[in-house]
């Protein structure tokens, strides 16, 4: 068998305080092989995007991982030191945005001058 070479384990996200908690991902786990296509599918707000920026450690501060292991390559996403995840994002894994707001976004204006 390929080997893994993403693995989600149990990943639970939320939002809210202890009080008025609003799970947003609850207890997902699947593995992606090497040169494996892997879809996603679900209805309008039903948790995709809010699992792929868990993925990447880039969740706005409202919304907290409250459980779960992301495995990219043996590498440990979560337990990775700020600094570190950011060399391992763009060189191994990489999100492209759905939202034109974002994809038109200043920050990716070196991306789009260089491709001239
Ligand atoms: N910044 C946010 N603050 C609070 N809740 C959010 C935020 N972003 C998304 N959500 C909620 O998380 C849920 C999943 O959203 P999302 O992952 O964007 O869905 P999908 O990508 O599957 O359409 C939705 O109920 C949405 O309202
Ligand atoms: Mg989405």
């Amino acid at each position: 068998m390929t080997k893994n070479l993403l693995q989600v384990k149990n990943l639970t996200v939320s939002t809210g305080s202890e009080a008025g908690k609003i799970n947003i991902v609850d207890n997902i786990s699947f593995d992606i092989r090497r040169g494996e296509t892997f879809v996603l599918l679900g209805e309008s707000g039903s948790g995709k995007s809010i699992t792929a920026l868990s993925i990447m450690r880039l969740l706005p501060s409202a919304i907290k991982i409250d459980a779960g292991e992301v495995i990219l390559n043996d590498i440990n996403l979560f337990q990775l030191p700020e600094n570190k995840m950011r060399g391992v994002s763009g060189a191994n894994i990489g999100m492209i945005f759905q939202e034109p707001q974002t994809s038109l976004n200043p920050i990716n204006v070196n991306f789009i001058t260089s491709t001239k």
